[in-house]
């Protein structure tokens, strides 16, 4: 009851808090002199400063220990994966199937060749060198433009019978297709101490009850280039910012005595020193496997 009886007209509350806003006796305002308020403000500023300052401070000796031509987590990466190119996903894994008679089941296919291709035209490679040693193509310092590192040319040519400028259907039209194989780059990588890194194609071990069955002559291929190798001076490959117009280089296999109306799967794996095909975590290591089904 006390309590409510003391309670402060509405005009005494205004006039208590235009008091504490500006106390004209003491010369205070909100309850400080300006003189402290001047302080306080000085204080809190030097205070953010010092604070900015070691916060830049940390970040840029951090700045200091990366080294912008090298990416900073690729440990775990010690062999290369593998790509295939045309690439069609079924339910497990790679799954390639088309009929000879019909244009249009490949269509696609070749489609997806030539688009991807498109990156391997004289033009789009004319930043790069024609390089001719088959030795590695080490590179200490930036004496390409714009401080960077020179990259080896790789044109679809190189891919001769597989490279779909003498024959745009990549031989799927005969029931022969090119397949192009392609290696992920990997920083630094070398991969073999001296030979080149080869492609070998071949038809992956069926279980014994289907073996009767199947076709038991091995796999004819025709690799391109030449023994189905990935020239030594692609590599090493020095990262994105060193080397802006590197290309991988590419193996085309063009499988020539596939049998008809009846999935086979093939396996091509990359045989080198440094390459390993045996992961079982990650069956794109070194290797890739895909079904394909030719119907005719
Ligand atoms: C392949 O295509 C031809 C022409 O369209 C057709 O006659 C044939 O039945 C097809 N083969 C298979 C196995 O689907
Ligand atoms: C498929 O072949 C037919 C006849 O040979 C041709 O008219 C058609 O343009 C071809 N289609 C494609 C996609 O190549
Ligand atoms: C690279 O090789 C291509 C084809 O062999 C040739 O046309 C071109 O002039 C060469 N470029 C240089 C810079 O040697
Ligand atoms: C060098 O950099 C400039 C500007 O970014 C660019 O226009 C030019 O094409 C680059 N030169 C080479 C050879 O990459
Ligand atoms: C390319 O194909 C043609 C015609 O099919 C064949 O005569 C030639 O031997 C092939 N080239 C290579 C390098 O195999
Ligand atoms: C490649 O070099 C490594 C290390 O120097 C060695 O252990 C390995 O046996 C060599 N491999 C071949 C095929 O020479
Ligand atoms: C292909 O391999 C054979 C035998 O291994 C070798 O004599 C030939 O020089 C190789 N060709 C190329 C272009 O590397």
């Amino acid at each position: 009851m006390a309590a409510l009886q003391e309670k402060k007209s509405c005009s005494q509350r205004m006039a208590e808090f235009q008091h504490y806003c500006w106390n004209p006796d003491t010369g205070q305002m909100l309850g400080r002199t300006p003189a402290r308020w001047l302080w306080i403000s000085l204080y809190y500023l030097a205070f953010y400063v010092v604070m900015t300052g070691l916060f830049a401070l940390c970040i840029y000796s951090l700045m200091q220990t990366i080294d912008p031509y090298t990416p900073d987590y690729q440990d775990q990466l010690k062999s290369p994966g593998v790509t295939l190119r045309p690439d069609v996903y079924g339910e497990r894994g790679l799954e390639i199937s088309y009929n000879v008679s019909d244009n249009s089941s490949w269509a696609g296919l070749t489609h997806a060749l030539h688009s991807f291709l498109e990156g391997y035209t004289p033009a789009s490679q004319q930043e790069s060198i024609n390089c001719t040693s088959q030795r590695y193509f080490f590179q200490n310092s930036f004496q390409a433009p714009n401080h960077t590192k020179f990259s080896c040319k790789f044109t679809a040519d190189m891919l001769q019978n597989c490279s779909g400028l003498e024959d745009p259907s990549f031989g799927f039209e005969e029931g022969q297709p090119c397949f192009i194989i392609k290696m992920n780059r990997i920083v630094k990588f070398l991969p073999s101490n001296d030979t080149a890194p080869r492609v070998d194609c071949a038809f992956q071990d069926e279980p014994r009850e289907h073996r009767s069955q199947m076709d038991t002559r091995p796999l004819q291929v025709e690799y391109y280039p030449t023994n189905g190798t990935f020239s030594l001076h692609y590599f090493p490959y020095y990262g994105k910012k060193a080397q802006p117009h590197y290309s991988n280089p590419l193996v085309a296999a063009k499988l020539l005595n596939v049998p008809k109306n009846q999935q086979v799967i093939i396996v091509c794996k990359i045989l080198a020193d440094h390459v390993s095909f045996d992961n079982p975590h990650d069956p794109y290591e070194g290797k890739v496997e895909f079904k394909l089904t030719i119907q005719k």
